[in-house]
């Protein structure tokens, strides 16, 4: 699942993850965050998701990565922001006043261009990535956000033998796995949203079970 998958689903318009509206969760849970105006939210594996601007009107700081040059493009477009470009270490970096996407690869992160986050808002990112390169994901943020960052992470759960990902099933227990050496995890919520779901049902899902985390 290298960046070359992702540039063509882009580019086919195979974005069926693109929401059309502010994840619900964001209203219903943010508040479990304490973050004060102007904290710095950071969004990995961002695409052009409604949750940046979302962010952006709460008065935070919005920095994310993708990879997608098309996908940043459009989400400045369809928002109507003027951008500024330049580049940043390995990314081109897309500024509006207080949005900042970093085109390029996640996995070429430093301690330095993450040293402002405040929290970490991970929707559709840490799912979208298949087994090992999941260790990876949680390496990397571990080594190189700063101490006090923490996460707001959103899972799906089902039988992955019903249904190849992604998004791929990442169960409660792999998120203790994944997490637990570093941070403290703390379930917010769980819900099986199968029955919401037809498209999923007709790939032969039965079950599939939403989890809403705070890992600090
Ligand atoms: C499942 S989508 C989720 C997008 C967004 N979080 C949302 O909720 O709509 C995953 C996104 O990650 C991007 N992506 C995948 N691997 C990446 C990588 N290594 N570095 C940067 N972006 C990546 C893809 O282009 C895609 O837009």
């Amino acid at each position: 699942m290298d960046l070359d998958f992702w540039e063509q689903r882009w580019n086919q318009n195979q974005i069926a993850f693109h929401l059309p509206e502010v994840n619900p969760y964001l209203g219903e849970y943010w508040h479990n965050f304490n973050v004060p105006e102007n904290s710095q939210i950071f969004i990995p594996l961002c695409g052009k998701s409604l949750d940046l601007a979302w962010f952006a009107s709460q008065a935070y700081s919005v920095l994310g990565v993708e990879c997608s040059e098309k996908a940043i493009r459009e989400f400045f477009l369809e928002q109507n922001l003027e951008i500024q470009t330049g580049q940043l270490k390995k990314f081109k970096a897309y500024n509006s006043v207080n949005i900042k996407l970093l085109q390029g690869d996640f996995f070429k992160l430093d301690r330095q261009i993450l040293k402002d986050v405040s929290i970490v808002y991970d929707r559709a990112s840490l799912i979208a990535l298949p087994d090992k390169m999941r260790q990876k994901y949680v390496e990397l943020l571990s080594q190189t956000l700063p101490d006090t960052a923490e996460i707001f992470l959103i899972t799906l759960d089902y039988n992955q033998d019903h249904m190849p990902g992604p998004p791929f099933s990442v169960n409660h227990d792999e998120v203790i796995r994944l997490y637990q050496s570093h941070y403290k995890i703390e379930l917010i919520h769980e819900d099986d949203v199968i029955n919401n779901h037809q498209k999923f049902k007709e790939r032969g899902l039965n079950r599939l079970v939403e989890r809403v985390y705070r890992i600090s």
